[in-house]
């Protein structure tokens, strides 16, 4: 186990899921969003960093096809042991490490996963993945921890974004394909202790 499937895995071993600090019973905001794309029945969505959400249930129960992934081998053992109907759907895998999936997914959400990567290396073997696995036409759903949220999540630290620095992500020069905005927002998460996070959100479509 490295030290990275170490750190979330004693999290996920040691935390009851209500009491994880990101855990919401629905993720109502992101869904209300998708909600308004023109997704496709059966579309492909991706999903990494997924933890124990229940969004891959809920959007395949409404007719996608949803594959998603962690870092942590304890969040996958238990995503498979609480939706078993999804456990070929999901895998250990680390988003700055090459994805087997070239121009293939309809949408690719990351709630709370992207915020943890610091170097630009880092951030752009992200953005390249996303590049390669994302169909021209194809969604993608950030949200983020807000400038003004929190600057530590889960012990680690972030990187906080803004609407307008999260557009600036998704329009860097060196990107070989071309994103346009949907929409941008921020919005407050009310995590389990009743903490106010403030989370941006934006929402792009790859148009080349
Ligand atoms: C704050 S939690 C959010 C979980 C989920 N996205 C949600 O909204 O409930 C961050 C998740 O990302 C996973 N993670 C952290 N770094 C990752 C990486 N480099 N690649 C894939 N997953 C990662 C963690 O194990 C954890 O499940």
């Amino acid at each position: 186990m490295n030290a990275s499937d170490k750190h979330w895995s004693n999290i996920y071993t040691n935390t009851p899921m209500n009491r994880l600090g990101w855990y919401e019973e629905s993720p109502k905001v992101i869904l209300e969003q998708i909600g308004k794309l023109d997704l496709k029945d059966g579309a492909n969505i991706f999903i990494p960093g997924v933890g124990l959400s229940s969004i891959a249930k809920t959007l395949t129960d409404n007719g996608f096809t949803v594959e998603t992934t962690d870092i942590s081998s304890s969040a996958v053992d238990e995503f498979r042991r609480m939706y078993p109907e999804l456990a070929n759907n999901i895998y250990q895998h680390n988003i700055t490490e090459p994805l087997n999936k070239v121009d293939y997914f309809d949408l690719w959400i990351d709630r709370a996963v992207l915020h943890f990567l610091l170097s630009d290396q880092a951030i752009q073997s992200y953005l390249e993945n996303m590049n390669r696995a994302l169909k021209i036409g194809g969604y993608i759903v950030l949200a983020q921890f807000a400038i003004s949220g929190a600057e530590k999540c889960a012990g680690l630290p972030v990187k906080r974004y803004s609407p307008e620095s999260l557009s600036d992500l998704l329009s860097a020069k060196y990107l070989s394909a071309k994103y346009l905005p949907v929409h941008t927002s921020e919005f407050t998460f009310f995590n389990p202790a009743g903490e106010a996070k403030p989370y941006t959100l934006g929402i792009f479509q790859r148009v080349s």
